[in-house]
């Protein structure tokens, strides 16, 4: 494939300035590689790899709790996949496009040149993309993101609200086990807080980025969605995250721990090197990958 690049919008210099460091969008050309029309969304549904492929069907309740069953693809071909994504409260999730959706994996690289060419210093060591389809009433309820993530939206539209990533918002602790695989990204969530959002409404075409660790919720405006969602790595976003990591078993030890938002980044980085030797040591269980998967698509529950 040749890709008619640039994908990303010259930045203005409040962008530039802004990125990473507040929540900000600004304009890509994704959509028009054609990449997600139906059909070709259809063919990579239809030949994904399962462990890869991931169902959500969400509950809510009136106060904003939510509750998620996890499901199974089935047997369905991409095309009724898609069909069933168009109609529901489903939510599918492809990840590791980058690697398993060939020519998209092509597009991000080339898109996060143009990102890295005009974000000051920044300069990505790895890149992990999700390709989302959501159902026009689908939601993604409050969470946080261990990388940093930027969110391509490429078709119907969706709202955005993020929040500041401080303690109220975001407790430490809460990103210690999220690090620590002791829980989801899901995070205690009270509708008040909304109030201290900046809320985003995204059209085809738009991307919106925010710190690392910003807790963001997002529902969806009436209309089916895609949108790619971008996880990555700086050698910054490393070390802070392996510094939660080593702290959340120094706070599990009950040992002093560090606030990580006035930790300075040579100490962090010493954190970050003695999680590589914990990591080794296998010290904590991993309780993420025994959720139980509880529906299949085309078929009851099982
Ligand atoms: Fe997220």
């Amino acid at each position: 494939m040749s890709i008619d690049t640039p994908l990303v919008a010259a930045w203005s210099a409040r962008q530039k300035a802004d990125f990473a460091h507040v929540p900000m969008t600004f304009e890509h050309r994704l959509a028009q590689t054609g990449l997600f029309d139906d059909d070709r969304l259809a063919q990579v549904l239809d030949r994904y790899p399962a462990d890869l492929f991931d169902i959500n069907l969400f509950d809510f309740d009136a106060d904003g709790q939510m509750r998620m069953q996890t499901g199974v693809r089935g047997r369905l071909p991409g095309a009724e996949v898609l069909e069933g994504v168009k109609q529901g409260r489903v939510w599918v999730q492809l990840r590791g496009v980058e690697t398993h959706y060939e020519e998209l994996g092509e597009a991000i690289r080339a898109t996060f040149a143009d990102i890295s060419a005009q974000a000051p210093g920044f300069r990505p060591v790895q890149l992990t993309g999700q390709l989302i389809m959501s159902a026009p009433q689908a939601k993604v309820p409050f969470h946080a993101d261990a990388p940093g993530v930027c969110l391509f939206h490429i078709r119907g539209r969706k709202r955005i609200w993020i929040y500041p990533s401080d303690e109220t918002h975001m407790p430490q602790q809460g990103m210690e086990d999220i690090m620590l695989k002791q829980t989801t990204e899901d995070l205690p969530y009270r509708r008040e807080w909304d109030a201290n959002a900046q809320v985003f409404d995204l059209d085809p075409g738009m991307a919106v980025t925010w710190p690392l660790h910003a807790p963001h919720r997002i529902e969806n405006l009436g209309v089916f969605n895609v949108s790619l969602s971008v996880d990555y790595q700086t050698w910054d976003t490393r070390i802070t995250n392996g510094a939660h990591y080593a702290s959340g078993l120094l706070r599990r030890w009950k040992l002093p721990v560090a606030n990580m938002r006035r930790t300075p980044r040579a100490a962090r980085a010493g954190l970050w090197a003695a999680h590589l030797a914990m990591k080794r040591m296998n010290l904590v269980e991993d309780r993420i990958s025994t959720i139980e998967r509880s529906f299949e698509l085309d078929g009851g529950k099982r």
